[in-house]
């Protein structure tokens, strides 16, 4: 029977202001469980979004929605994002679902008779943007000692977890089981700083926040968010209710990879609760790394995620879903931070995909076809050279199981380009060229190309768990089963006479000097500039001019009536609106269009307040792509004329009409 292997990432919050740092732990998830299944593994790969709390009930009750309203939107940008990466789950799972809400009330019922639940009173303090629970004596000058942000006092009726009862297991698990948390360095954090101190009982209850999952056994109070959030990895597979068989199958999990704010909850409480449970643990907890920014974690509430240069969604517009997931399981050392900038990711895949890669495939191609009419030639008698490739490929998975046994994709990655490197070297070093010149030397040029062929096709099957493009198409010109798994990583697997396609190059060049004018000629004028018409086609084409982005369409003069349907224009009624915080020129407006409820982002806050576009009816693009302006989601453009001296002045039909309207 095939092994198990179950991964997860964490749940996301629904924020909306999703950029690069956020994709790292899901796509090298992606990648680790890609890997496992290609050994023949059977894989369940969870991931989904954190739905309750306060911040969510805030959020909503600002615009003047429901939670679901606010959240539903949210989830289907998050969801369109994982399928740009190529993010392949089983399950996403929403904590709105039934069988999770389910799940958790029977997770604090069981808790709550076999004695580990108890109600109380909870005297603390609480951060909302975090929704963590903190003493007096553990807040860093008032504050949050996470996030730095403000903490709310809190004195509130509350159920308790007995929590403190378990920090002598949890030590023991640590000591016992070192695979248990890593890396080890967090095992330290969590000693030094919460298990020295022991463990005090653990609020998890509220009354104050409706947006949650009501107890079973008292239904005022709902559910501590983070117990909530946590079951999700057993609520997925069907714990606690009639249909537990994925449970049975796949518990416990092999590793939830989170980020390394995230450890405390998930390697503290979450064994906590699983041990209190009577359930085995899981098998591993990762705290990874960051991006960083100027130091600093990039992050929606440091506001140091400019939407401009670290949107996933205009990322992968621009330079391919392969592009930004190499960038982010090649370049930042497992388990370290690492500072993102425009100019190290351009690096990056300039260098190895562009042309270390792409040149090795697209030589190679080119002398097929010029030598031997674009056919897989012959393979004669091997010279002490060609072995030595020949090994480096067959011992190849080797390396890389090993490396991604200890979730290593960087070092994966870099083994796979040590063998694309050799392999360019190979072609400097047998100079195919000279060969080509000499019709006696045929037999010994097609055995080079024979094996730069192979080194093409393996290198794409081992490159398949972290790129979902390029390897495909690798193997498909050199007319290989683009579903081949591991097992073919193994010398002679190609064809004699099989046909060769001559691919346009994988990766085109990027020039990295003109692409970071071009990128901050564009940030220039889009921040804030941009806010009027905040559609992600406006980037500027890529400086390669070569067609990974969709770049500018250059204005044309005239457009047929089929161009203007393409424009989706709906009225819709402004009904709330606030101040982008830090921009004096963009408002953000919540505008209703027939049942939908949107949030757009428009550059009109010196011409408009927020108190006069309130109830204002406005025509809205409907069916433009979202971004994210100054961290700000917005869905639509709201459409202004504009005087030569650049005054805007709203549109708005000229009767009454409903909201959701259709304007054409
Ligand atoms: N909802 C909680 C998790 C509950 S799991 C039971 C949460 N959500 S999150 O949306 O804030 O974060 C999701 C993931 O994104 C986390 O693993 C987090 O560490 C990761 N990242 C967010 N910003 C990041 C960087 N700048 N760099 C790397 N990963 C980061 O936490």
């Amino acid at each position: 029977m095939a092994e198990k292997y179950y991964i997860t990432t964490p749940i996301y919050y629904p924020s909306g202001n999703w950029h690069i740092g956020h994709c790292y732990t899901t796509v090298i998830c992606d990648a680790l469980a890609r890997f496992h299944k290609m050994k023949g593994e059977d894989v369940f790969f969870l991931t989904g979004t954190d739905e309750h709390g306060q911040k969510v009930e805030k959020e909503a009750l600002k615009r003047g929605i429901t939670p679901l309203e606010f959240i539903d939107p949210l989830v289907s940008q998050l969801k369109d994002m994982w399928r740009l990466l190529d993010v392949d789950y089983n399950r996403f799972l929403r904590t709105t679902d039934g069988d999770h809400v389910k799940c958790v009330q029977h997770i604090y019922q069981k808790l709550y008779e076999s004695g580990d639940i108890y109600k109380a009173e909870y005297e603390g303090y609480y951060c909302t943007p975090c929704e963590a629970f903190w003493t007096e004596s553990q807040l860093k000058e008032g504050k949050c000692p996470d996030c730095g942000r403000p903490v709310t006092k809190q004195k509130e009726e509350s159920y308790f977890f007995r929590l403190s009862k378990y920090a002598p297991r949890i030590l023991k698990l640590y000591e016992d089981n070192p695979q248990f948390l890593q890396p080890t360095s967090r095992v330290n954090e969590m000693v030094n700083n919460f298990l020295k101190a022991g463990l005090t009982d653990l609020s998890v209850s509220r009354t104050t926040v409706k947006w949650g999952i009501p107890l079973p056994f008292d239904e005022r109070h709902t559910a501590y968010v983070w117990i909530d959030a946590l079951s999700n990895y057993i609520s997925a597979l069907g714990y606690g209710t009639d249909d537990d068989k994925l449970y049975k199958t796949y518990w416990p999990a092999n590793l939830h990879l989170v980020g390394k704010e995230i450890v405390r909850f998930h390697a503290i409480i979450w064994p906590a609760i699983l041990m209190a449970l009577g359930e085995p643990l899981p098998k591993q907890i990762y705290g990874h790394g960051w991006l960083l920014i100027g130091g600093e974690k990039l992050s929606k509430s440091k506001e140091n995620a400019r939407p401009e240069l670290t949107d996933p969604y205009e990322l992968v517009k621009r330079y391919g879903a392969d592009a930004v997931r190499y960038y982010l399981l090649r370049e930042i050392p497992f388990g370290s931070d690492g500072e993102y900038t425009t100019e190290r990711f351009l690096l990056r895949i300039n260098a190895d995909l562009a042309n270390d890669l792409g040149n090795l495939v697209s030589r190679t191609q080119a002398m097929v076809w010029q030598n031997f009419e674009g056919k897989i030639p012959p393979c004669g008698e091997k010279e002490p050279l060609d072995e030595e490739l020949i090994s480096m490929c067959e011992t190849l998975f080797e390396r890389i199981d090993a490396d991604m046994g200890a979730l290593n994709a960087p070092e994966a990655l870099s083994e796979v380009f040590a063998l694309v490197a050799r392999a360019n070297k190979y072609i400097d070093e047998t100079t195919p060229w000279i060969l080509a010149k000499d019709p006696a030397k045929k037999a010994r040029l097609g055995t080079v190309l024979y094996l730069l062929a192979e080194v093409c096709r393996m290198c794409a099957v081992a490159l398949k768990p972290f790129l979902t493009v390029a390897p495909k198409k690798i193997l498909r010109s050199f007319s290989c089963d683009e579903n081949a798994g591991f097992e073919s990583l193994k010398f002679g697997v190609l064809r004699e006479g099989d046909a060769v396609e001559k691919l346009p190059p994988l990766f085109p060049r990027i020039d990295v000097k003109k692409e970071l004018a071009a990128v901050e000629k564009f940030v220039k004028e889009h921040t804030p500039a941009a806010s009027r018409h905040p559609e992600p086609t406006t980037c500027p084409p890529p400086a390669s001019g070569g067609g990974v982005g969709e770049g500018v369409r250059p204005h044309s003069p005239q457009i047929t009536i089929d161009d203007f349907s393409k424009v989706e224009l709906k009225i819709g009624e402004v009904i709330a609106c606030e101040k982008v915080a830090k921009s004096d020129k963009l408002l953000h407006e919540t505008v209703k269009i027939g049942e939908e409820v949107r949030s757009v982002v428009s550059g009109i806050a010196k011409f408009y307040t927020p108190e006069e576009m309130v109830g204002k009816k406005v025509v809205v693009v409907t069916n433009l792509k979202p971004v994210t302006l100054r961290g700000v989601l917005s869905e639509g453009m709201i459409l202004c004329a504009e005087d030569e001296a650049g005054n805007l002045c709203l549109l708005s039909p000229e009767k009454l009409v409903e909201s959701g309207a259709v304007v054409k």
